[in-house]
């Protein structure tokens, strides 16, 4: 939840954009860069990445009620709709870059679509899916998956900075 309140500052400073973008019909692609590197790195690699590959993994072991895993599904479902969103934002901010005339109005399009999506994501979790999940767990099992959180996040900087200079050595 405490990430999800980062997010909600970025997806702020997006809504600010998008109203820039409509009286100046223009947009700094740097901006959509630190966007986008802030919505792979820090929501969807590390924030989705705990939430699916250690509370979710957790949940699919339990006897999860059917209202539960259903939302669940759902919220898998955005994650991945999130990642096509994303990459569909850095295929128009490229166009953008070289000059293509209708790529601005796809860059709002998905920016509209990012701002508009995620806090209802955010939203389903904080005030349904966390509440609810805490039930399946025992005082003991919370501090495993505590200290694992602890864990992911502190590979996350060497995992980002990894790749940064493997795509250099690979271009
Ligand atoms: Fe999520
Ligand atoms: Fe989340």
């Amino acid at each position: 939840m405490t990430e999800h309140r980062l997010i909600e500052r970025m997806l702020a400073q997006v809504r600010k954009t998008l109203a820039q973008i409509e009286i100046t019909q223009k947009v700094n692609p740097l901006f959509i860069d630190t966007a986008v590197d802030f919505i792979r790195t820090y929501a969807d690699r590390t924030h989705h990445g705990k939430e699916e590959d250690i509370l979710f993994r957790d949940l699919a072991k339990k006897e999860l009620s059917e209202a539960d895993r259903r939302v669940m599904n759902e919220l898998l479902s955005e994650h991945a709709f999130g990642r096509t969103t994303t990459k569909e934002l850095v295929d128009a901010n490229t166009r953008y870059r070289s000059g293509d005339d209708f790529a601005l109005a796809d860059i709002v399009a998905k920016l509209g679509t990012l701002v508009d999506f995620y806090p209802r994501h955010i939203d389903k979790e904080d005030k349904a899916f966390f509440p609810a999940s805490r039930a399946y767990f025992s005082d003991q099992e919370d501090q495993a998956m505590l200290a694992e959180f602890r864990e992911f996040d502190q590979k996350m900087i060497h995992e980002k900075y990894r790749s940064v200079v493997e795509t250099l050595e690979h271009n």
